[in-house]
This record gives C-alpha cells, sequence and structure tokens, in this order.
C-alpha cells in the first residue's frame, strides 16, 4: 500500500508515519525543506520536496492521502487562512488536475465545528459556529474537501486536543503546573474533549482502506471528556507537585495569555498561547460526542488516561523538556 502524508514533519504526522511504516505502508511524505526533517529524521520514507501550492510528481496508486500539514498556532492571522484553507484547496485541486482519485482524509479539528453549550456535547451534524481565525480556517478546509466527496472518497476526522511525546503545546500546559499552578477561569468549569496522540494515529489507520460512505466527518476523541480542574490535579500528581489552583476572570485570561504570546513572539519560540487560543479557552467547553466514530468506524480511544499522560510525561523528562524529578512510575516508557 502507498500513502502520502502531508505534515508529516509535525507532531501527528510523524507518529502517524511511523504507524503506516510499521504496518508495511510505502510513506510519501511532503516535506517544505528536506534538510529540516523534524521528527522524520532517520526513517525509511520517500521525502517529496514541495509545499502544499507547489506539488511534486506524486505516484499514480496512491492508496490514501493523509492532509495533516495545517498552522494552529500563528501570530499572523492571514497564515491561517492561507495554509488550512486555501492550501487545503490547492492540494485537492492539484490530485484533480492529476486524475489521482485516493482516499482522502482531512485532518479538521474540534475547533472547526465550535465549543459546546448548556453543558451538552457537541456533534458532528450541529451547525458549525467556530469561535477562532484557526477554527474557521479549519472548517473552510473541510468544506473544499467535502465538496469533492463525490469525486474521491473524503474523510473529515476532528479530533480533540491532542497530547503525547513530541507536542510543545501541551507541554506549555504542563510547564506551568510544573511551576506550581492550574489556570482555571473563575465561575466557569472549563471541560474539553482529548485524545492519546496514539489512539487519534489509530483512527487514521483505519482509512488505508476507503471508507464505507464519503463524505462523512468524525469526531475522535476519548470519552468522557477531560474536566480541566481534574485533569491539572493528575498532572501535577505525575509531576510530584502540589500546584495551586488560581481562578482567573476572562479579563485576567485573556490578559495572561496575550503577555505569555508577546513574551513567546519576543523570544522567536512556538507561539502556543496566542489570541486565536486565547478566543478558544475562554470558551470553556470544548466537549463532543464521539458516539459517530464508535458506530460507523467501530473506533474507541482505548488508551487509559493515567497510562497515556503517564508516557507523556516521563517522554518529555527523558528528553529534559520538565525539570521536575520523576516521582511515579513511568508507564510503559518513552516512545
Ligand atoms: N495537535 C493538536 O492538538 C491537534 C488537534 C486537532 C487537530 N490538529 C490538526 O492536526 C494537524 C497536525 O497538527 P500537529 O499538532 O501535528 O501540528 P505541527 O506539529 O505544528 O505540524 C504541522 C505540520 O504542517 C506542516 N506545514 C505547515 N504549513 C505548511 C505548508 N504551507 N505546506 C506544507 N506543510 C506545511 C509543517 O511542516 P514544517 O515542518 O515544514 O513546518 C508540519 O509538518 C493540523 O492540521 C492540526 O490542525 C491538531
Amino acid at each position: 500500500m502507498k500513502a502520502f502524508v502531508t505534515g508529516g514533519s509535525g507532531f501527528m504526522g510523524s507518529h502517524l508515519i511511523e504507524a503506516l511504516l510499521a504496518e508495511g505502508v510505502e510513506v510519501f511524505a511532503l516535506l517544505r525543506d528536506p534538510r529540516k526533517p523534524g521528527w522524520l529524521q532517520g526513517l525509511p520514507v520517500n521525502v517529496l520536496e514541495g509545499n502544499l501550492f507547489s506539488l511534486p510528481p506524486l505516484p499514480r496508486d496512491l492508496d490514501t492521502v493523509f492532509h495533516l500539514a495545517g498552522v494552529a498556532k500563528t501570530s499572523r492571522e492571514a497564515d491561517y487562512y492561507t495554509v488550512n484553507h486555501l492550501g487545503t484547496a490547492s492540494l485537492l485541486a492539484s490530485l484533480e488536475s492529476r486524475g489521482l482519485k485516493p482516499c482522502f482524509v482531512y485532518v479538521s479539528t474540534t475547533s472547526a465545528g465550535g465549543p459546546s453549550s448548556g453543558g451538552t456535547l457537541r456533534h458532528e451534524s450541529d451547525l458549525p459556529s467556530p469561535v477562532s481565525p484557526y477554527g474557521r480556517s479549519k472548517l473552510l478546509g473541510e468544506r473544499e474537501a467535502l465538496r469533492r466527496s463525490r469525486s474521491l472518497p473524503v474523510t473529515v476526522l476532528r479530533p480533540g486536543f491532542v497530547f503525547g511525546p513530541r507536542d510543545k503545546d501541551f507541554l506549555t500546559l504542563l510547564k506551568i503546573i510544573d511551576f506550581g499552578f492550574i489556570p482555571l477561569l473563575r465561575g466557569i468549569p472549563v471541560r474539553a474533549s482529548a485524545i492519546y496522540v496514539q489512539d487519534a494515529v489509530r483512527a487514521l489507520l483505519r482509512f488505508l482502506r476507503p471508507p464505507v460512505r464519503s463524505g462523512e466527518i468524525y469526531n475522535i476523541a476519548a470519552s468522557p471528556p477531560l474536566e480541566l480542574e481534574a485533569f491539572s490535579r493528575t498532572l501535577a500528581a505525575l509531576l510530584g507537585r502540589k500546584a495551586k489552583a488560581i481562578r482567573l476572570s476572562r479579563r485576567a485570561a485573556g490578559l495572561f495569555t496575550a503577555a505569555a504570546g508577546l513574551a513567546s513572539r519576543i523570544r522567536g519560540a512556538r507561539q502556543s498561547l496566542n489570541s486565536s487560543f486565547t478566543r478558544e479557552a475562554l470558551h470553556g467547553d470544548w466537549a463532543v460526542d464521539v458516539n459517530k466514530a464508535a458506530r460507523e468506524l467501530g473506533f474507541r480511544a482505548a488508551t487509559p488516561l493515567d497510562e497515556a499522560l503517564a508516557e507523556t510525561v516521563a517522554w518529555y523528562r527523558l528528553r529534559g523538556w520538565l525539570n521536575s524529578p520523576a516521582t511515579s512510575p513511568p508507564g510503559r516508557g518513552p516512545t
């Protein structure tokens, strides 16, 4: 089997490619700069130099295109639309103009659907109401894919927040907790659907063969959703910290993330906390229903949360990304 992966140098893409290789799939990875293969360094993949707007020649017998390339964190709002919307449109148009009809999997996000309200879970069929430029741009990307669902077998996956080894955004939360604080919103319980990266990869692997129905959207996340306070306390215990909950007003939380974002910008670091993130975070409830994926794909996120977190924290420690010493068994060990 042959798969083409965009975004393979990144967090999720690199885990996906490792899993594809383990399944014996021949992998073609789009890299903007082959001198910066990121997490793909040393893996037996066919590197194709190019980008979403200038695609290199592709094998004609591709089984699946996994489209993960995207911008989730940037200070330039236009970049979200350029890459997530127009980049997706350009990729699809290139496949079309070459007469290629592989199974096309667009990795979107629960941000495209928007937050939940009134303590309910958001379903795939609910009217989308994204609240951030990231979410809006990913929704536009989804629409580009879905409008071709009669000519290609297309699936849109909406993972909740994905965590696991290699992810730098989750590291930001861990570092705040490691510092001794649990940031919460005053008067608003924060909930989010999340998924361990290895579970998200298992969902993706199902699309090495065409889906039963083209044009479907699936939320993929562990169930039940995480309550931020309880989740953060579990993390604090894993880190061996007595972290203190800080309940910020919406205004203070906005100012805090803006200041943190500015600091990252000045340092030239990844902007995990930025205005798009803030707009989402202040909504508080990002819980989704995952029964459609269970019913139609037979997919459920299987890794127990404590195991997934222990593996993730152990990996960060091994890389020296966290300072606090180990206080609990590191699960199955770092990957
Ligand atoms: N992480 C999460 O919590 C999460 C949750 C839900 C959905 N998602 C979605 O999952 C996908 C992967 O996320 P991630 O966290 O793995 O992201 P990531 O680590 O930031 O990786 C992003 C990837 O996209 C590539 N890319 C960016 N702009 C590109 C362009 N113009 N042309 C070609 N490639 C480009 C990057 O390549 P370079 O190495 O060249 O920069 C990198 O390989 C994204 O589409 C994101 O929206 C992520």
